[in-house]
């Protein structure tokens, strides 16, 4: 059976927004795909170099990224990577490819000031703390307890010094901290079309009444996010699902509701798969300007779907 299985909504919703044979292509696609380790270089702790000697040894066999330095796709492993001692030891990070992008769009400087608003459990959040080589704060807020204990342990185990982690409705951040960060991620909760690959449980619960419901809790996270930013701050809405509901129709409604909200080119190298923002979808249109956001298709490159969104507070 594909990954759709038998959801017929779901079934609807991939032909409506791909058409038959990109719909065929994608699930081909991932009823092929072997299972990918693909890893992020802890730059806290270890050299890259010396990282790739210390697994070589070990019997594992890796691969340089191309879109990113810090990310090694591990080809061979004599046992599961993630029971190495260099695992335990916070010497990388397992991650998708995919999931490094919003960090690298969003680009975090040292001794800035940031607000990653829905955080566990932590792999982009310790991706950014490495980027700002542990100067600076986050502000890694979650509403999950269970998630934050996994964010508690990355953020431990990863060495990162600048991770204040707090368990708040992130709504509610706008209200406590209002134009304080230089830099805001909002990773959103979201219908996860783009993970399906590697679960069976997506098409059995995805519906449009779970997407109406996820739609109302992103609305109200990138405005907080938004609110939370400082005046020439930049805020990425990123999320792993393609519903356009949840994606361009999201930050359209900010666009509407915040004119002081600006969407930026994202600067990273046009890799297979990768679209513009849609401005229309099953009649509606949206901002002309959402064309400048993208979508990852899945690819050998980026195998989880995606949706980045890079926006300034002007
Ligand atoms: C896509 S996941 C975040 C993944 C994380 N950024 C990472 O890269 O490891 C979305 C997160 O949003 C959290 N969440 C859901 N509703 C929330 C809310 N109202 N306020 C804050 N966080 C929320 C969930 O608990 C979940 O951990």
């Amino acid at each position: 059976m594909d990954k759709i299985g038998k959801n017929r909504e779901l079934r609807g919703f991939f032909h409506d927004l791909f058409g038959e044979e990109k719909t065929e292509e994608i699930l081909l696609f991932w009823e092929n795909l072997r299972k990918r380790y693909t890893i992020r270089v802890n730059t806290l702790k270890i050299d890259r170099e010396e990282l790739i000697k210390r697994l070589n040894e070990k019997g594992f066999v890796t691969k340089s990224l191309d879109f990113y330095e810090d990310a090694l796709e591990i080809v061979e492993a004599p046992y599961e990577i993630g029971k190495t001692l260099e695992h335990f030891l916070g010497y990388f990070y397992v991650q998708s490819t995919s999931s490094m992008l919003p960090p690298l769009v969003l680009d975090p400087q040292p001794h800035e000031a940031v607000l990653d608003i829905a955080a566990a459990p932590g792999s982009k959040t310790t991706q950014m703390a490495q980027m700002m080589k542990n100067t600076g704060f986050i502000l890694a807020n979650d509403i999950d307890y269970d998630r934050i204990k996994a964010l508690s342990n990355n953020v431990d185990r990863m060495g990162t010094l600048n991770v204040i982690i707090t368990m708040t409705e992130g709504h509610r951040i706008a209200f406590m901290h209002p134009e304080t960060f230089d830099k805001v991620l909002v990773d959103a909760p979201c219908s996860a079309l783009g993970t399906m690959y590697k679960s069976d449980e997506i098409r059995k619960w995805w519906s449009y009444e779970k997407v109406r419901r996820l739609k109302r809790v992103q609305k109200g996270l990138i405005l907080a996010g938004f609110r939370a930013l400082k005046p020439g701050g930049e805020m990425v809405y990123s999320t792993c699902t393609f519903v356009p509901e949840e994606n361009e129709r999201v930050v359209d409604f900010l666009l509407k509701r915040e004119d002081r909200a600006e969407i930026l080119d994202i600067e990273i190298k046009r890799y297979k798969g990768f679209e513009d923002g849609l401005v229309e979808y099953r009649g509606e249109k949206f901002d002309e300007r959402l064309k400048k956001t993208l979508r990852v298709l899945p690819s050998s490159r980026f195998e989880e779907g995606f949706y980045i969104a890079r926006i300034k507070k002007i």
